[in-house]
């Protein structure tokens, strides 16, 4: 049995970098779960270059699949770390045009999963006395862009609860962080057309997107130092300032 780093959405961009950088500056110390929703083989890619990880399939939106996460982890052994990445952005709906229905979606995705699963692996932490979450938000919990409420609302929300878990389990030994990053290159936002992805690099101090090795890297200072704790991390080339 050992020390299990989870990665939610390891099968997407950012948690395929999050879980490579924590599998090497851990020195193979922590044993990658790898968790994916649909793209089996994207998960199957990203386990095969880890030695020692094993991929397990949940729809985090619901409680069945938040369950069957935790049972799969607490058959290898103790969790240290947990990364709440998996998050979805779509649909895009300006503000008048905002559903009931992907409300119900996004916030089922982006806040109650990892809400419940900070209430879950916690207990666990907290029982061995150590451990660390790390919740992935967004730039636009900060910022508006047209089409983006619920999932503003979502990350902002995510904040505030990245700050009260960090607060209440301090004392017991784990600590929780968030990282916020801005404009990745990722499958999320590959679809943007050209007009508005030259739009948002001028938004950004830096003049780029960034890299999901740049939000790994802040991942890791999340999990690694000692005394961070309820802390925002930002990784948006400048884009709030
Ligand atoms: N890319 C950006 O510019 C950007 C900016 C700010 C914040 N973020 C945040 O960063 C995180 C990762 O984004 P990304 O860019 O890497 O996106 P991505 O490549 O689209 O990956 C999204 C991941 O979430 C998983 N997922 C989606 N719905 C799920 C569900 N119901 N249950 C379980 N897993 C689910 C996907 O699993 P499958 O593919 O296996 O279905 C995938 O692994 C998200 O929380 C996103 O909001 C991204």
């Amino acid at each position: 049995m050992s020390d299990i780093a989870v990665v939610t959405g390891a099968s997407g961009g950012i948690g395929a970098a999050v879980a490579r950088l924590i599998h090497e500056k851990s020195g193979g110390q922590l044993k990658l779960c790898l968790h994916y929703n649909g793209n089996h083989e994207a998960a199957e890619a990203v386990s095969a270059g880890i030695p020692g990880s094993f991929i397990v399939k949940a729809d985090l939106s619901a409680p069945e699949g938040r369950k069957a996460l935790l049972e799969a982890v607490l058959a290898q052994g103790t969790p240290y770390a947990l990364v709440n990445n998996a998050g979805i952005d779509r649909p895009h709906e300006p503000a008048l045009m905002v559903t009931e229905e992907a409300f119900d979606k996004i916030v089922a995705t982006n806040l109650k999963a990892p809400l419940f699963l900070m209430r879950d692996f916690a207990k666990e932490m907290a029982r061995a006395e150590a451990g660390v979450i790390v919740n992935v938000s967004s730039v636009l919990a900060r910022k508006a862009v047209i089409g983006s409420a619920v999932y503003r609302a979502s990350k902002a929300a995510l904040e505030a609860l990245t700050k009260q878990f960090a607060h209440e389990l301090g004392p017991k030994g784990v600590r929780v962080a968030a990282v916020a990053p801005g404009f990745i290159e990722t499958a999320m936002t590959a679809a943007i057309p050209e007009e508005q992805r030259a739009a948002i690099r001028k938004d950004a101090a830096l003049g780029t997107f960034g890299s999901p090795e740049a939000v790994a890297e802040a991942v890791w200072h999340a999990i690694e130092n000692q005394y961070l704790n309820g802390a925002v991390i930002a990784v948006d080339g400048g884009m709030t300032l």
